[in-house]
């Protein structure tokens, strides 16, 4: 059933527009999932309202002028597990622990501000926070010659030549093989699990890198208080997915010698933070932004997005709420969130590709932080 929905992923990418702009969600996800909200009982209410203070408070202090600019999407007053949604075929292993994942990259700076609690006891916890996404241009490290630019050529479709073409197109031999209707197609309500990977999504999202840069990628971990703070740019589109933030989170793990994370067991979630339309609109029209391949109006929007009703179930709300650091968008943003999770569950890996790099030539352009090296 999850590779169903898996292949409809691919599907989606290599299909045709129609497929990508034609959300597989039901017309009534989005009221449902308010009655959701609305039946859930008020668990964990002061716990959530203190931090969403405490982060408005900090946002505040880190204001350098004027009034206070934010989008508050989120309501942070009830506690429900945070939806499983896929980790798409760009997830590495053994990245390097370090704070700022930016390496360079252009694009509008993102703080990213994450709460993360057990959703049992409404506890903070302390997890490991294994971060990725696309750059301001769509790219992924590892895989530049197939994401990106690559995937351009039609809204949602892979382009007709290049590796994106070549892995995108095995990726639709499966789908005719796939059954017609899908739980994305069929399903008139959406559960916190029903987005997750499963082992047989490997062959599909176990895409070999294509190369061996590591932008953009990083795991940190959260304070005792359960607070994540990372420093990159606001992810840029491409061709299929509305922009988005993958994590995923582990209670165990350490730091290699060699300054990168390896986990000590199963991560419990795996899941995609999203963004409001008036900070995509904003952001899409900053030029590093604009120089897209695929142009914005070619973009995928939350609601047509095919993850977006996944990660967005049981009356969650995978937007971030998004505070202006400055009076101009390049002075950027806050992005804050929080993530209650299940302790109990084991959120599956389909990807068996592993960070790659010259550790010395690393270590000597300081891309290893001290702080992982020593540790
Ligand atoms: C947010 O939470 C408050 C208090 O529980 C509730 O009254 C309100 O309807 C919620 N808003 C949304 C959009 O869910
Ligand atoms: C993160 O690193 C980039 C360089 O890659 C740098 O420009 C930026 O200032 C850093 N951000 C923070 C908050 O240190
Ligand atoms: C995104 O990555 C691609 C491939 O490495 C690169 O050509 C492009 O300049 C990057 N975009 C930005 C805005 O840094
Ligand atoms: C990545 O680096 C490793 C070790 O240097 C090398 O063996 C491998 O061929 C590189 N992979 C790619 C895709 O460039
Ligand atoms: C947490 O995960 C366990 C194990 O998968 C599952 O049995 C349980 O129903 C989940 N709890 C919630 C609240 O989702
Ligand atoms: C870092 O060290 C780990 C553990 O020894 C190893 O598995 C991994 O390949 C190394 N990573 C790099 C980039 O050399």
């Amino acid at each position: 059933m999850v590779s169903a929905l898996t292949r409809l992923f691919l599907a989606a990418s290599v299909v045709s527009s129609v497929v990508a702009h034609a959300s597989p969600a039901p017309a009534n996800w989005k009221r449902d999932n308010l009655e959701a909200r609305h039946a859930l009982e008020k668990r964990c209410g002061d716990v959530l309202a203190a931090r969403r203070r405490k982060r408005s408070e900090s946002a505040l202090a880190r204001r350098s002028s004027g009034v206070l600019r934010r989008t508050t999407s989120s309501n942070d007053s009830t506690c429900l597990v945070t939806p499983e949604v896929t980790q798409g075929p760009y997830h590495i292993l053994g990245e390097i622990v370090r704070q700022n994942i930016t390496e360079g990259q252009g694009g509008i700076p993102l703080e990213v501000s994450v709460d993360f609690m057990d959703i049992s006891t409404c506890d903070p916890v302390q997890v490991w926070v294994d971060a990725w996404h696309a750059n301001a241009t769509g790219f992924y490290a590892g895989y530049i010659a197939e994401t990106g630019s690559a995937l351009a050529g039609g809204s949602g479709a892979g382009s007709p030549s290049g590796d994106a073409s070549a892995s995108l197109t095995s990726g639709a031999t499966s789908i005719s093989d796939a059954p017609t209707q899908t739980v994305a197609t069929t399903s008139t309500s959406y559960g916190a699990y029903d987005g997750a990977d499963s082992p047989s999504a490997t062959q599909l999202l176990n895409e070999a890198v294509d190369d061996n840069s590591t932008f953009l990628r990083g795991v940190w971990q959260t304070d005792d208080d359960g607070h994540l703070t990372m420093y990159s740019v606001f992810p840029g589109w491409y061709s299929g997915r509305a922009q988005h933030f993958h994590i995923k989170a582990y209670p165990e793990g350490y730091i290699a010698a060699n300054g990168t994370f390896i986990a000590g067991g199963s991560a419990v979630h795996t899941g995609q933070f999203f963004f409001d339309q008036d900070t995509l609109d904003a952001v899409a029209a900053n030029p590093v932004y604009a120089a897209n391949a695929i142009s914005w109006s070619d973009s995928v929007s939350n609601d047509d997005d095919m993850w977006y009703p996944y990660q967005s179930a049981t009356g969650y709300d995978a937007t971030m709420d998004i505070t202006w650091v400055g009076d101009e968008i390049t002075d950027g943003l806050v992005g804050s969130i929080t993530v209650p999770l299940n302790m109990t569950y084991e959120s599956p890996e389909v990807s068996t590709q592993y960070a790659s790099f010259d550790v010395e030539e690393y270590e000597a352009e300081g891309l290893l932080p001290e702080a992982s090296l020593s540790a």
